[in-house]
């Protein structure tokens, strides 16, 4: 008896206590594999197969710019060979949309109108004259111009991701008569997809994504199409202002047109005109590089850039970019090369060795240092999260930096550059020769 009740009292919390701990444990087990498999769902819906017959354009594994802020960088680097300093080429970008984020290389071409890919895209933004008076004619008021947009304005341009697709004979879908084997490969475009979905799973995606992020919309285009796949796809024509230049460029997608992922990037960027993407026409005029440039008396060719804001080539000393930071505030975050958006960033000699450059050989192959790059506000954006810093390194590259009289209000660093020839290969690795220094006066637009 006393057994019995001693047993049943002492039993009843037992079971209560072993019930909610079974319950906890199960749900701890059990909600991983929930949220896995709600995500493995999320990411079969918004994965789109790997463009056919290409392979993903540049380095897979850990970025050359990983060790960006180790203390060797702050001046020239010894022992790159025996004890001596040489320059050498550190790691290269492309940027195939403007101010959009950057594809980083262990090999590439520079052409006359620069790095291979870079820069051949850039979106742009319908714009109207303002302001327009009552008595304005009809015709003026309906005037509109597509502007090219950048960071400078737009700062969470930099989340925008981008990715070339180029074309692999060892691809197994490979094949000379496929489409993205004819337009020289597929760009691709990725952005966080912030649409939100009605009922009860857009609610439960909207609750995931604020602890996971957003899942990512992809779009896919033709790099190069030909003029069949533009009469094809319709793609028009129109003038694009960029800078003082208005070149006729391709209109590969707009909200003009309603193109969906378009429309849901202008709500992403939270743009209320018109949006559209331009890629420069290889058929139309170029747009030819005179101030600073050499001349076709010189070189042989006039230089052309693509979607670049004033030369082919910029080149970048990372030992500048550590002592612009060693001047920083304290409170200021690390600056990376990448702020600076360069093509080429270069290790070896010390800081601001680069300014009086005036002819360099990379690997076999010559280069023209035409000016200093003259900065705007664009590096204070942080080239990953896209957010903008209040005053660095704006304030310290004007502390200093403000070294061309050319432009004496304005702070450089890096340095514009045109190839000698239309054709040259670029490794990282390689050897830079400085063959040629002086003066440098920038010139204007
Ligand atoms: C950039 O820095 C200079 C010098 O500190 C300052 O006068 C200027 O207002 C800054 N520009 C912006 C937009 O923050």
């Amino acid at each position: 008896m006393s057994f019995q009740y001693l047993g049943s009292a002492s039993h009843v919390p037992i079971s209560q206590q072993s019930l909610t701990s079974s319950i906890v444990i199960s749900v701890a087990c059990i909600l991983p594999c929930l949220i896995w498999g709600f995500f493995k769902i999320l990411s079969l819906q918004s994965r789109r197969d790997h463009p056919e017959g290409c392979r993903r354009l540049g380095l897979s594994g850990k970025s050359h710019l990983a060790d960006e802020y180790d203390d060797r960088y702050k001046g020239a680097v010894e022992g790159q060979q025996n004890g001596a300093h040489t320059w050498r080429v550190k790691s290269l970008w492309v940027y195939p949309v403007k101010s959009c984020r950057g594809v980083e290389l262990e090999t590439g071409t520079v052409l006359g109108t620069g790095m291979e890919y870079d820069r051949q895209f850039s979106f742009a933004q319908l714009s109207s004259k303002f302001p327009v008076s009552a008595n304005t004619p009809r015709e003026e008021k309906a005037k509109h111009t597509w502007k090219f947009m950048t960071q400078r304005t737009l700062p969470s341009m930099a989340t925008i991701r981008t990715e070339v697709w180029v074309p692999d004979p060892s691809s197994r879908t490979y094949s000379e008569r496929h489409p993205n084997v004819e337009s020289g490969g597929v760009l691709v475009i990725k952005f966080p997809s912030i649409q939100s979905e009605e009922g009860f799973i857009g609610k439960l995606k909207d609750l995931f994504s604020l602890v996971f992020g957003y899942p990512e919309r992809e779009a896919h285009m033709p790099f190069n199409p030909t003029p069949e796949q533009i009469a094809q796809k319709g793609y028009a024509v129109d003038d694009m202002e960029i800078w003082k230049d208005k070149p006729r460029s391709l209109v590969i997608a707009s909200t003009e047109k309603a193109d969906a992922w378009i429309q849901e990037l202008r709500s992403y960027l939270g743009i209320t005109n018109h949006l559209a993407l331009f890629r420069v026409s290889t058929g139309d005029q170029p747009r030819e590089v005179y101030r600073c440039a050499p001349r076709r008396e010189d070189l042989g060719y006039q230089p052309t850039v693509g979607f670049q804001d004033a030369y082919p080539v910029h080149i970048l000393n990372l030992a500048s970019v550590r002592d612009i930071e060693s001047n920083f505030q304290k409170g200021a975050p690390p600056l990376s090369a990448r702020n600076f958006r360069p093509n080429i960033v270069i290790t070896g000699g010390d800081a601001y060795d680069e300014d009086s450059w005036k002819r360099i050989k990379i690997g076999a192959y010559l280069y023209y240092v035409s000016c200093r790059t003259v900065r705007c506000l664009l590096p204070n954006v942080h080239p990953v999260t896209g957010k903008r810093h209040r005053s660095e390194p704006n304030r310290t590259l004007k502390d200093f930096r403000c070294i061309d009289a050319g432009d004496p209000k304005n702070a450089c660093l890096g340095m514009h550059m045109v190839p000698a020839l239309e054709d040259n290969k670029i490794e990282v690795g390689h050897e830079i020769k400085v063959l040629e220094t002086g003066e440098h006066l920038y010139i204007k637009q």
